[in-house]
């Protein structure tokens, strides 16, 4: 069956655009001699996530519980949640999966770690946690300064085996230049390498030291200040990383496949996917909610829940009712929460349906 013989909306992903993605990112990590634990919030797929661990991943991060579940349940057996887990429901179901699998998770304040420690050393258990630390993106983490003294709070703890540290640069989607780009990682190294050295007197060994995003990754080398990289936007890739100066137009393996519903007047045409399909979400620079695979130049400038308005006054393609076309979407990870299966195809041709086993596991 051919791409164009599906029924719409209908999410794709380009195997051969996938596969080079893939192996771009994993020969960065090879290079700078960094572990490599790729975020699978991008694509929520354990289909993916093994073709990520084929090709030397050392294990997975998510966001979520509820994903860490979903690719436990796939036979992934080293999972980073790169989240605080809070409440006694959530410890619960964490420390189930730690009896069974490694899993690491995020603390950044007594408040999260205590609870975690009581209930860890309770079920005899050391839970893995990284201290998290905020270089930039006002998200969650401490300030760098907090480090040594809560190195201590946390190494005193039962129940809980601090293993390092985590940071992770998202103020890089605010960048303005490539250069800027290249700055921010330099600056989480330097500000991980001196933390390093700070803290590894306290643990008696050398931290793990996890960091870095798609734009920052190209920019990591051996001896940097990290042990691991993180990058997941990177799978797929989309308008977001073109405008970070991480992928080219033809770097996006990850469509949303729509059909032509009405052409009211040249120049406009509407499609049968909107932002129940494709997400809200703008780009940081590119215009409107994302542009065709076949003809960037046709931008879809709105959106409403199931329709897609798309302006085609400087794109020489010109669709006619009927006609199907691909929409890269402006953010992939959050496309790929709203799909139940994604297609893959190379040249076209479809050869696989993988279920997003993930997706909606925001709990
Ligand atoms: C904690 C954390 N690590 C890694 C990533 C992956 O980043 P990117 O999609 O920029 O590669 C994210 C993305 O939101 C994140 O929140």
């Amino acid at each position: 069956m051919r791409v164009a013989d599906l029924d719409t909306p209908a999410l794709i992903v380009d195997l051969d655009r996938l596969e080079a993605n893939l192996d771009r990112v994993a020969a960065f990590a090879r290079a700078a001699d960094l572990t490599l634990r790729p975020h699978t919030k991008t694509h929520k797929t354990p289909h993916i996530a093994q073709l990520q661990l084929a090709r030397g991943a050392a294990g997975i991060t998510v966001a979520k519980l509820g994903e860490a579940e979903a690719m436990a349940a796939a036979g992934i057996d080293d999972i980073f949640i790169a989240h605080q887990i809070v409440g006694p429901q959530k410890i619960e179901r964490l420390l189930a999966l730690a009896e069974r699998l490694k899993i690491t998770v995020g603390v950044d304040s007594r408040d999260v770690a205590a609870p975690l420690s009581t209930a860890s050393a309770q079920r005899g258990i050391r839970l893995p946690v990284l201290i998290e630390v905020d270089i930039g993106l006002r998200r969650c983490g401490i300030p760098p300064g907090q480090v040594p003294d809560f190195t201590r709070e946390i190494n005193a703890l039962p129940g809980l085996n601090l293993s390092g540290l985590f940071t992770y640069p998202g103020q890089v989607y605010a960048a303005r230049t490539e250069n800027e780009v290249a700055g921010i990682a330099a600056y989480e190294c330097r500000i991980l390498n001196d933390l390093t050295r700070q803290i590894s007197p306290l643990l008696g060994v050398a931290p793990r030291v996890s960091g870095g995003s798609t734009p920052t990754a190209p920019h990591y080398v051996a001896g940097c200040g990290l042990t691991e990289i993180r990058p997941g936007s990177y799978v797929f890739n989309d308008r977001t990383q073109i405008d970070r100066w991480a992928a080219q137009p033809t770097d996006c393996a990850l469509t949303v496949l729509a059909t032509v519903v009405s052409t009211p007047e040249p120049g406009r045409a509407v499609l049968d996917a909107g932002s129940k399909s494709l997400a809200a979400d703008l780009a940081p620079d590119s215009p409107g909610h994302g542009m065709l695979k076949e003809d960037n130049h046709a931008v879809l400038v709105k959106l409403n829940e199931e329709h897609g308005f798309l302006d085609l006054s400087d794109a020489v393609l010109k669709p006619k009712v009927g006609d199907k076309v691909e929409v890269i979407p402006n953010h992939s990870c959050v496309v790929s929460n709203l799909f139940d299966e994604i297609v893959a195809a190379r040249g076209g041709e479809v050869l696989e349906t993988w279920p997003i086993v993930a997706r909606g596991k925001s709990r």
